[in-house]
């Protein structure tokens, strides 16, 4: 595991002092992220190229935004995202669409993502920022790594593990790592120290399309 460093750690502090995860905006909508972690959304985003990116736990919209919008920049891609929460006015975009619902009892909304996914080819991505409890975490990966191709990313949110030992979104990833050897945390994504992925970029080794 990547050793933050003690700077890092205080200037994570004062960020969650402030609740400044909570007052970023991206064009107007909030979108509950760190600036730093946003700009490595966006290296991956150009590094990978994905088809499709899946996001799980749409919030108030401004982080599906913030993908749709680099996959704009970058000429192709688009994003589904999904919360069981409707209460916000989301965004629109044309790269960018809402589901609503929870996959994990609703089957048709399900299947409608497996369909999505496959049908836009092979390079998904994923970012899951859900409830971050231990069996939706684990849920999610378990449903949805296994079509993320070779060389692409399944980031997990608030892996937390610097702040908590008992963080239940790290113990369902390193659970997960533990029995699949096919996924590793890409260490080198967390660059600029602060963020709320730690040991959460997980990569499917190897390169290709052979999701
Ligand atoms: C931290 S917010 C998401 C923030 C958003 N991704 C952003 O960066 O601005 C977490 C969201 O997860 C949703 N959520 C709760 N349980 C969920 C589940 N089982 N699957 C997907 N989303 C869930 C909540 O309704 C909430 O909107």
């Amino acid at each position: 595991m990547k050793r933050i460093p003690e700077e890092a750690l205080a200037y994570g502090r004062l960020f969650d002092r402030e609740g400044l995860a909570h007052k970023m905006k991206w064009c107007g909508y909030r979108v509950d992220k760190t600036p730093s972690d946003l700009w490595v959304y966006q290296e991956i985003l150009a590094d990978t190229r994905p088809d499709i990116v899946l996001e799980i736990g749409s919030g108030a919209g401004g982080s599906g935004l913030f993908l749709a919008s680099v996959l704009d920049v970058l000429g192709a891609g688009s994003v589904v995202s999904y919360d069981p929460a409707t209460k916000w006015a989301r965004p629109r975009h044309p790269r960018l669409e809402f589901r609503a619902g929870d996959p994990r009892t609703d089957e048709a909304l399900r299947e409608e993502l497996s369909d999505a996914v496959r049908g836009r080819g092979q390079r998904l991505m994923v970012v899951e920022d859900a409830n971050h409890t231990f069996s939706v975490t684990s849920w999610c990966l378990d449903a949805f790594s296994p079509l993320v191709g070779r060389g692409c990313y399944y980031v997990v949110e608030d892996t937390d593990r610097h702040r908590r030992a008992d963080c239940e979104v790290w113990l369902a990833v390193a659970e997960f790592l533990g029995r699949n050897a096919d996924w590793e945390s890409d260490f080198a994504r967390e660059k600029f120290h602060h963020t709320t992925c730690h040991g959460g970029y997980l990569r499917r080794k190897g390169e290709g399309n052979d999701g």
